[in-house]
């Protein structure tokens, strides 16, 4: 299972990248605007330091438009992956795309039939949202589970990055049914790692090892 990071903020990447934790990068324009940065020079730094695939989402509502932005991302790097909404528009834009070699990311996917149609326009990757759809008492990780299986039913290439993830329980269930990759903020990354008995089994022993008797230096 790949980890990507969903962030702009190179702080973030950087402390993901040195945990090994950040087999790529998922960025869209609500974290790009939280760095207070222009998004040419948040990429073109993020290329830099991540060589693994990094989403670019396009802003373009018609086709021809996300095209000329697509292509313009495409040359930061090879690893640059666009992201397209799961629109008519973009479901154009992803076919051109996926003939030229240009690698996609569709977003903003709240059910399995989206994906279906993802996959047929010869995306890379598809994004379900899992968090958005938990927000409005839907179970986004039963989306997740159908597009797997659908995907699997026909053999579709498209992978399937589990996106607004939330909790840690999130990155569980996809890890269970076998997701291709999650995006991961890096505060939910902190959060998989702690475990309440952990922390004070630590303490005990930290106790402990105050009470053994030290050797003398010679
Ligand atoms: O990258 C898209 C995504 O993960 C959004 O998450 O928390 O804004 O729903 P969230």
């Amino acid at each position: 299972m790949k980890f990507f990071i969903d962030s702009a903020d190179v702080g973030d990447i950087r402390k993901a990248l040195a945990l090994g934790l950040c087999d790529g990068v998922t960025t869209n324009p609500s974290l790009v605007a939280k760095t207070g940065r222009a998004f040419d020079d948040v990429l073109k730094e993020i290329v830099s330091l991540v060589p693994g695939p990094i989403s670019a989402e396009v802003t373009a509502t018609d086709a021809e438009g996300m095209l000329a932005e697509a292509r313009r991302y495409a040359r930061f790097g090879e690893q640059v992956v666009i992201k397209v909404p799961l629109v008519v528009e973009g479901l154009r834009a992803v076919k051109t795309l996926s003939e030229e070699g240009i690698k996609t990311n569709v977003t903003l996917c709240f059910s399995p039939v989206q994906a279906l149609l993802a996959a047929k326009a010869g995306a890379t990757y598809v994004s379900p949202f899992v968090g958005r759809l938990d927000d409005i008492s839907e179970d986004g990780m039963a989306m997740v589970a159908d597009i797997l299986q659908i995907y699997r039913n026909y053999g579709f290439a498209t992978q399937v990055l589990v996106a607004s993830v939330r909790n840690p329980i999130h990155v569980l269930r996809a890890a269970k049914l076998g997701a291709h990759v999650a995006t991961i903020p890096y505060s939910v990354i902190e959060q998989l790692a702690k475990h309440p008995l952990t922390d004070s089994g630590l303490k005990k022993f930290l106790a402990d090892w105050e009470k053994v008797p030290k050797a003398k230096a010679r």
